[in-house]
This record gives C-alpha cells, structure tokens and sequence, in this order.
C-alpha cells in the first residue's frame, strides 16, 4: 500500500491531480458524499492539534466515511509504553487508512514501515507535515495561478517550523522558486534544508517589498528545550498592516495556524491574507489525498538506508526512544550520513 511521510513520496502530477480533485470536491460535494462509505479513518494525534485532527476527520465524514479517533498520548496504549510498530499493526486490524501525528521525529516513517494499511504524516515533531503542504499548495494554486517562477517568504520559526520544511521540500521541485527565509538567528533553517535557491535574512521589513507570498509561522514554545530562549524569541515578527506596505500588491500571505501574534488582527482584512481560506483548502485536499490513497495500489518502500556504527545525533528522533529501533542511514554524494527516520 502506498503511504505519505513527506510532500516528496508524491510527483508533482499527482500534487496537480490532488488540487483539481479538490476543486472538484469543493464545487460538486455531493458527488463525493459516499465515496468512503464503509471505510474507517483511524485519527491517531498523540500531539496537540486542532485544524489538522478537525480537517482529517471532517474529511473522512463528508467522504461517507467513519472516524476512530485517539486524541492524546495519555489516552492511548502509548502511555503504557507501547511502540510505534506495534501501535501501527494494530490499529491496521480495526482501519482502513491513518492519519497520525506524534512529537517524535520519524515516527510517522517507522508507523508507516509496520502498518499495513495506508498511512499519512500528519506531523511528526519538527520534521514534516506535508497534508498541510498539500493545503499551502492549493491556496498558491488557487492565489497564484501557477507553483513555479515565485519568490516565497519564509519567515518565524524555521528551525521546528515542520510546515516549512515540508514546503519547502514542495516548492523547490518547480522552475525558478526561490526562498527568502527570514527568522532570528538561533531559528534558521536546519542544516539539512539548506540548499543554493535560499537566501537567509533577519529582517522581514528588507524581504518583504521582494516577496510573491509571504508564509509566515509561529515561535514554536513547545519545542523548545530552555523556555527562557523561547521567551526571549517569542516576539521576534509581527506583520502589521503597516508592513503590508512594503509589499507587492499581489503578494499574499499565508499561515499555517494557529497564529499567536505574529500577525495582528488588523491584515486579517486585508484581500491577500488567504490563512483562513488555507484551511478549508486543507480539507479539501485531505479528502483528495485520502481518496487517492485507498485506491492506489502501488506501494511505499521503507527498506531504505544501512545499518552501521552510528546513532542518531538528534534527541528528538524516534530512534532514541524505540529500543528495538534499527539506527539506519543514507550516504548522500557528498558522503554525509542522514538519518533515514528524521533525516538528520
Ligand atoms: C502547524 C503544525 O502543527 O505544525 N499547524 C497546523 O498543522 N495547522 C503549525 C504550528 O503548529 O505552528
């Protein structure tokens, strides 16, 4: 079966099928109102969420379908100490699709490996998220008109920004995208998505008056290990209408949600902030992509990567908490060893 750990296990075609299915779904809904009838969703967050849990779960329902659902690590086996892979095989015998979201980076990956349904990321620590990549995309898509010749914004945290990462990892597969990625210094981009098309600022009001779409993203507290940088950081941006100013008069901002005060209240009428928008656009693609998933019969290839003398540098990885947990790496053309769970 064919899962989804990041925006990159799907071409670019299948990106525009997803958004025309979406749009289709948007405009004619009750053609896809049985669709899932008699297929379950197992919801699985085992991290906060709000949009993400709401969208996957109104998804599978205006699909026709059902939804079993553990919200909270505490309520579910985990707590006792269960593994991934046996929380995965398990819950394959009561679904027929998951959607899972868990504080462990990687975890998503080794879920997938052992289950035997389809499986999506629905954020696994600071690492990837891309279903809500796939509703970033269709709001471009549908501001924008196209995914390439673009300058993108990418401004907060950019170290634990998972959205980022996963747009990112998007975006850099069409013709002539460029990054702008804005943040304080302790917040760049982590080493391993740094790539020759970005160009590092501290300063939002210099990027802007550049900028095609600006997606800005949350200081994020909890990931966070000393809470007193965190307070330090927390204020770093805040777009203001008057810094709407600055920019192009077709740029349009985009977030991923929740906001704290990194946007004042006062852009929310501005035509170009299209964040609420973005999450209705979530759901839309969350049903396209559950669609295509349960009738795709090609299938995902975890057996990647070598094991060897190594261990994962990054204490937030999965593998520094599943015992049984194989440390496994690819080498890339430079020689450099990455982590095949958190890549890392
Ligand atoms: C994002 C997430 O969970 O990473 N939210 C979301 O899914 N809509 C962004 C965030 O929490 O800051």
């Amino acid at each position: 079966m064919r899962s989804v750990i990041d925006i990159t296990d799907l071409t670019t075609k299948e990106v525009q099928e997803l958004c025309d299915t979406a749009i289709d779904i948007s405009k004619n809904p009750e053609k896809y109102q049985n669709a899932c009838k008699h297929k379950k969703l197992a919801s699985l967050f085992f991290e906060p969420s709000t949009r993400t849990r709401l969208s996957f779960e109104a998804a599978m329902h205006e699909l026709g379908g059902d939804v079993l659902s553990v919200a909270g690590a505490d309520s579910s086996s985990t707590a006792k100490g269960e593994s991934m892979a046996d929380t995965a095989k398990v819950v394959s015998n009561y679904a027929d699709i998951i959607a899972i979201r868990h504080p462990r980076e990687g975890a998503a990956f080794v879920a997938a490996k052992n289950a035997s349904i389809p499986l999506i990321n629905a954020g696994d620590g600071g690492h990837c998220h891309p279903t809500q990549t796939t509703a970033d995309l269709l709001t471009i898509y549908k501001t924008k008109g196209r995914f390439d010749n673009l300058i993108i914004g990418l401004c907060g945290d950019l170290l634990y920004g998972r959205t980022v990462h996963s747009l990112m990892h998007a975006m850099e597969r069409y013709d002539n995208v460029k990054f702008v990625a804005i943040s304080p210094d302790e917040l760049k981009l982590p080493s391993y998505m740094k790539t020759d098309n970005i160009e590092e600022t501290t300063s939002l009001e210099e990027a802007l008056p550049k900028l095609d779409i600006l997606y800005m993203t949350r200081i994020q507290r909890e990931r966070f290990d000393d809470q007193n940088q965190y307070e330090r950081l927390k204020n770093s941006y805040r777009l203001t209408p008057e810094l709407m100013k600055l920019t192009k008069p077709d740029c349009y901002i985009l977030h991923p949600l929740p906001r704290v005060d990194e946007i004042a209240v006062g852009v929310d009428n501005d035509p170009r902030a299209v964040y609420f928008e973005q999450t209705l656009n979530g759901k839309h693609m969350r049903m396209a992509l559950i669609l295509k998933l349960l009738n795709d019969t090609s299938n995902s290839n975890y057996d990647i990567g070598e094991e060897g003398d190594f261990k994962c540098i990054n204490n937030k990885c999965i593998s520094q908490v599943e015992q049984e947990l194989p440390q496994k790496f690819i080498t890339d053309s430079c020689g450099s060893k990455r982590c095949v769970y958190c890549d890392n």
